[in-house]
C-alpha cells in the first residue's frame, strides 16, 4: 500500500464511530481488499492466515485465551477458501438512487 493510500484509509477510519479502540473491519468482500490490516502488512490471505495460525504477534498485552489454532495445511487452505467465499455478486451493478423530484 502506498503511504498516500494508507493515510487516506486511516483518515476514513478515524471518521467512523467506533465502540472500542480496536474493532476489526467486516470480512465481507475481503478477497477484494488486499493488502490486509491497517498498515497493509499482508499481501495475501494466505499470509494473514499464517499470522493467525501462529497466534498473532506475542506481546505482554495479548490475552492468554489467544492460543494458536494449529491448523493443518488443509485447514489453512479451507480457511482461505472460506474467506474467499465471503465475496458477493450483484452490488457491482447497483446504481445510485435517483434524487426525489422537488
Ligand atoms: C482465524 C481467525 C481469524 C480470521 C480468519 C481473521 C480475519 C481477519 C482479516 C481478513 C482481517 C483484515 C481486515 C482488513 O484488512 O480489512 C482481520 C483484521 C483484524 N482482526 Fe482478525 N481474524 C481472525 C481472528 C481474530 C482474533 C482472534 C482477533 C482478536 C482477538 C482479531 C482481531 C482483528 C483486528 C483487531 C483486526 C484489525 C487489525 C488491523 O487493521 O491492523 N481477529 N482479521
Amino acid at each position: 500500500m502506498t503511504p498516500d493510500k494508507a493515510a487516506e484509509r486511516m483518515r476514513l477510519r478515524a471518521q467512523e464511530v467506533r465502540p472500542a479502540p480496536a474493532v476489526s473491519d467486516t470480512l465481507r468482500e475481503i478477497a477484494r481488499k488486499a493488502p490486509y490490516m491497517h498498515d497493509g502488512r499482508f499481501k495475501t490471505l494466505e499470509e494473514l492466515v499464517e499470522f493467525y495460525n501462529r497466534g498473532g504477534t506475542k506481546n505482554p498485552h495479548q490475552d492468554n485465551t489467544i492460543i494458536p489454532p494449529e491448523l493443518t495445511e488443509q485447514g489453512k487452505q479451507d480457511l482461505v477458501a472460506l474467506l474467499r467465499s465471503l465475496n458477493g455478486k450483484g452490488w457491482q451493478q447497483v446504481a445510485a438512487p435517483r434524487p426525489f423530484s422537488k
